[in-house]
Parts: C-alpha cells; sequence; structure tokens
C-alpha cells in the first residue's frame, strides 16, 4: 500500500467487532495489521494492543473480570479505559508493582458495530443517512473476512451492472442497460439515486434505491418498494492487514417501520443479504490487481461506472487533503 493512503488510513474509523461478538466480554479485531483486542460490554468498550506486555499472549484468550481484562497467562488485570495493569497475581506483597499498560486506541459503538480509530481521527465516525431513525430495525450480520481490497470491495458494493449476471439467483432478471446517473457530493459523501425494474414492468412498481457513501469506505443502498416501505443494506470494510489486500466486511441491514409494520422481517433480510454478498465473493476475491487501482487510465470505462471513477476521484482527493494537513 502507498506509504500515504497507510498513513491516512490510520486516521479513519473502522469497525473491529460487532457488539454480538463481545457478549463473553472479549474479542478480537485488526486494522491495517494491528492486532487489537475488544474489551467491555454493549454500553462501554475498551480497545487496546492485542498482547500482553509481559510475554506476549494474544489477550483475545483472556477474560473480562469486574470490567477489566484479564491475561490467560498469569492473570494481570488490565484496566477498562486506560489499559492500565493493576493487579500483578504473583508479587507478594509490599513488592511494588512494575508498570505496565496496553496501550489503548479510540473506541466507539455505533450501529452495533465497535469502531476503533489507530490514531488521531481525520474524519468523524460516519453515520448512515439521516433518514434512518429510531424507528428502524437494524441487525449487523455476521462479518466476512476476504483477500481482496477495500476499495475493490467498496466499489463492487455500488456496481449496478452486475447485478443481472451475479445476482440473477437472488434479483431475478433485472435490467442490464445502466441508465447514465448524476452523483451528488457532499464534502466526503457521494449519494445518487436509480431505480431496479426489470422488463415490461412500469416506473410506478420498480424499487428505487437510494446510494450513499461516506468515504473512505461506509456505503448503504436504501430500498424503497412500490408499496412504501423502506429497507437498508451498508457495508463497512475494515482493511485488516497492513497492505490492505485483506479485508474484514463488516454489514448492516434493517427495515423501517412501515416495512415492519407490513410484515417484513428483519431477519429476513438479514438473510437475503448474506447470500447476496456470498454470490459477490468469488468475484472480488479473484480480480487484479487485487486493489481498485486510482490510476484511471489503467482499466476501461463504461458510464455505467461513473461511480466508481467519482469515488477514486474523490478517494485521491482524501488523500491528498489528509497529507496537505502534514
Ligand atoms: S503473559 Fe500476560 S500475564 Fe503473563
Ligand atoms: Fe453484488
Amino acid at each position: 500500500m502507498d506509504p500515504v493512503e497507510y498513513e491516512t488510513l490510520r486516521h479513519m474509523w473502522f469497525p473491529v467487532a460487532r457488539v454480538a461478538d463481545i457478549e463473553n466480554g472479549v474479542a478480537s479485531g485488526s486494522i491495517l495489521g494491528e492486532e487489537l483486542v475488544v474489551y467491555g460490554d454493549e454500553r462501554s468498550v475498551t480497545v487496546a494492543e492485542g498482547f500482553c506486555p509481559h510475554r506476549g499472549v494474544a489477550l483475545r484468550l483472556g477474560q473480562l473480570r469486574e470490567g477489566a481484562l484479564e491475561c490467560p497467562y498469569h492473570g494481570w488485570l488490565f484496566e477498562a479505559g486506560n489499559g492500565r495493569c493493576t493487579r500483578i497475581p504473583s508479587l507478594p506483597p509490599g513488592r511494588g508493582r512494575p508498570h505496565a499498560a496496553l496501550r489503548t486506541y479510540a473506541a466507539e459503538i455505533s450501529y452495533g458495530l465497535v469502531w476503533s480509530c489507530l490514531e488521531d481521527p481525520f474524519l468523524p465516525l460516519p453515520r448512515l443517512p439521516e433518514y434512518v431513525d429510531e424507528a428502524w430495525q437494524l441487525g449487523a450480520g455476521e462479518p466476512y473476512t476476504l483477500n481482496c481490497g477495500m476499495r475493490q470491495l467498496t466499489e463492487n458494493f455500488r456496481d449496478k451492472a452486475h447485478f443481472p449476471f451475479v445476482h440473477a439467483e437472488t434479483m431475478g432478471d433485472v435490467d442490464q442497460v445502466v441508465e447514465s446517473y448524476r452523483i451528488v457530493r457532499d464534502g466526503w459523501r457521494l449519494g445518487w439515486s436509480s431505480s431496479l425494474g426489470a422488463e415490461g414492468i412500469p416506473e410506478e412498481f420498480s424499487h428505487h434505491l437510494d446510494y450513499r457513501i461516506t468515504l473512505p469506505v461506509f456505503a448503504s443502498i436504501c430500498v424503497s418498494s412500490p408499496s412504501g416501505g423502506r429497507r437498508l443494506v451498508a457495508q463497512v470494510t475494515t482493511p485488516v492487514s497492513a497492505d490492505g489486500l485483506r479485508v474484514r466486511q463488516f454489514w448492516l441491514a434493517g427495515t423501517d417501520a412501515v416495512s415492519t409494520a407490513q410484515g417484513a422481517e428483519l431477519a429476513d433480510v438479514l438473510a437475503y443479504e448474506r447470500q447476496v454478498f456470498e454470490e459477490d465473493h468469488p468475484i472480488v476475491e479473484n480480480q487484479r490487481p487485487v486493489e481498485a487501482p486510482l490510476d484511471l487510465y489503467s482499466q476501461v470505462h463504461t458510464p455505467a461506472d461513473k461511480f466508481s471513477i467519482t469515488y477514486r476521484r474523490v478517494y485521491t482527493e482524501l488523500l491528498e487533503s489528509y497529507k496537505a494537513r502534514q
């Protein structure tokens, strides 16, 4: 990975675990090759370096004891929040405790995910579109680990021309032609809308799609059905390896109050979206180069690729803007 991109991403928020995965108090995560431990509960979490400063045991094997993290090897105890070691069981009474602390990182809980940022955040924690309010039901699906570039996966999520080829089973017979669309930019957010029709179906019976992305990688699609209900799928991809070519794909699904009242089950939406993602995986893990090139002249484009081109341009601008801050 380009050093400027690596540095920039160290200043970005990424999910490291689902809140559901810290049910027993401890989970693991990784950003850009930094292995992390997550400990706490659904109200308050700490994200810290993943290995014990004593003998380097993986702290994800530890357990939560009165809100603190206990190393599984010799029982050293690390406080919530600041990671300070507050107990070394092998010390005889009266002996001073050597100074030890885990390096901790920024940690936030949002949309059922634990987010962290390795350095001072350059951008705020990204949000879903404003219309996703408390009346929505949201769920975080089981994340996937994939061998592909973070931006490649983000572009796939936004790519409509692949629907009839990759998603024939889940989406049926959708239009192959991608009508031209207009992208609206607001700071580091991009958005556009389109409809998902099928041949011979009048416009008023087609679904409308609202695409949003907050750079670098928080993307969502809200689908409004002709009956008035809305459902949402969102994806946010964490680069887990330092070269960014191994990622963890976190994702959310949601239903609004209208679709819930109409009988839509969040579990069904999650199951459907899981199937859609699994159809994409053999594609995104078999692209070369593994990461989407920022050089716009190295691949051939069509008007349907307008999003990818804009995304690559704005992403390059984001790297430049981070660099200019230095
Ligand atoms: S390795 Fe963690 S307490 Fe010894
Ligand atoms: Fe897809």
